[in-house]
């Protein structure tokens, strides 16, 4: 497929006149994944698990025909290590509480990055409240960048828990997470993986990466808002109590007790997502069509153009690594002395469509010295017009600014 077949089938972009740079906060979707969920409810919509009848039993046949195919996707031993959650956040949350919480004691050691997104940090903080367990942080170098001896000097004996993002939502740094993760079991600890803005640009193999969970969430990878995928080894996850309760999680209820239904209902309490699932199924089989390959062929003309670009606007601050191989599709920036919200209104008013503010990572930010960035995040569907346009927007916005800053 070429980039104009591409485009092509994402209606959004055909139908609205704009310059699309945020897929890092959400992607548009397919035709194929918007076709799909019409589908399902014109001709499939029933409860899967739940009816004897033929309608329903399509709908569970779809539902988990969709869970073989993640588990595949991801290079998973089993699909029973698929579970479905709302999104990334509430699959991290399932892992705080349900394994966080009944594992950890005072003393023990989390240790996250300073670049992980409040959904890798703010349920953190709470297990550790909870158990007395100390929260450990892995710093940035001046590359924006976690060095081998910070991941030395951090991950202890101590050290229980390892949650870290594979790539950096604000930077685009892409974590050398196999390192981490083996020197993380090394040292006995249990690894979180956020593969969030990792599986939509490049392939996941968990049993390569050896994580011991991982999260992602569908609307970053083209399929519909509302699904999310929570990966663990079934061993663990089998020794792990319920996070939510409900129906289809249990297997027998009595008055004042309940045993739990095994991998994964157990994890799966009440009326899913069922629509978000088959479509996220589509999705994936859109990216598999295409290719990772291909997808980081275009992002990585895009990508580098872009900083290309960015880079000759002196008036431009960029927030990024130096090592190409470790950035992936995110560039944060800000025109120096500008507010960004001001930057991202100008942007919009000529079409362009970034994301700005402290895109959910305060304390990386803090830690930067700054409280907020302009973001342009890319996927399979931008084209270096896009960042000239980005670019043209940006030179009008300075344009409106350079007299009110101080040279
Ligand atoms: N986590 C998403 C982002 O980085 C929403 O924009």
């Amino acid at each position: 497929m070429n980039i104009e077949e591409i485009i092509n089938d994402f209606p959004l972009l055909k139908n609205r006149n704009i310059t699309y740079l945020d897929s890092g906060a959400t992607t548009q979707k397919p035709v194929q994944v918007i076709d799909v969920v019409k589908d399902f409810y014109e001709n499939f919509n029933a409860n899967p698990h739940r009816g004897a009848y033929s309608l329903s039993m399509e709908a569970t046949e779809m539902y988990e025909n969709t869970r073989g195919k993640i588990a595949k996707f991801i290079n998973s031993r089993q699909a029973q290590e698929i579970i479905f959650t709302k999104n990334a956040s509430e699959a991290l949350n399932l892992i705080a509480y349900s394994y966080g919480m009944d594992n950890l004691k005072k003393d023990d050691e989390i240790v996250l990055s300073i670049m992980e997104h409040h959904s890798n940090l703010v349920p953190w903080q709470k297990v550790s409240k909870v158990t007395g367990a100390k929260l450990e942080y892995m710093y940035i170098n001046d590359n924006y960048e976690i060095s081998d001896e910070e991941i030395e000097t951090k991950i202890t004996d101590n050290t229980k828990i390892v949650a870290i993002t594979h790539v950096s939502n604000v930077l685009g740094t892409i974590n050398d997470v196999k390192k981490i993760i083996k020197y993380a079991h090394k040292k006995g600890a249990v690894v979180v993986l956020d593969a969030s803005q990792s599986i939509p640009h490049m392939k996941i193999d968990v049993q390569d990466l050896d994580c011991d969970f991982l999260v992602f969430s569908g609307h970053k990878m083209l399929a519909p808002l509302g699904i999310g995928v929570l990966y663990g080894k079934k061993e663990i996850l089998n020794k792990m109590t319920p996070f939510l309760m409900g129906g289809d999680m249990i297997e027998y209820v009595y008055e004042q007790e309940t045993t739990f239904a095994p991998l994964p209902n157990k994890f799966e309490a009440g009326t899913q997502n069922v629509e978000g699932v088959i479509g996220l199924g589509v999705a994936i089989d859109y990216i598999e069509n295409i290719g990772y390959d291909k997808i980081q062929e275009i992002e990585n003309e895009v990508v580098s153009y872009a900083i290309k670009e960015l880079k000759k606007l002196d008036y431009i601050e960029l927030y990024l690594t130096q090592n190409a191989k470790n950035h992936s599709a995110v560039i944060s920036f800000n025109i120096k002395g500008v507010h960004p919200h001001d930057v991202a209104s100008i942007l919009d008013s000529e079409g362009v469509c970034v994301r700005s503010g402290n895109h959910c990572a305060q304390p990386l930010l803090r830690y930067m010295g700054i409280d907020s960035t302009c973001r342009a995040s890319f996927y399979l569907y931008n084209t270096k017009d896009d960042v000239d346009k980005l670019v043209n927007a940006l030179n009008k916005a300075y344009s409106m600014f350079e007299r009110f800053l101080k040279k």
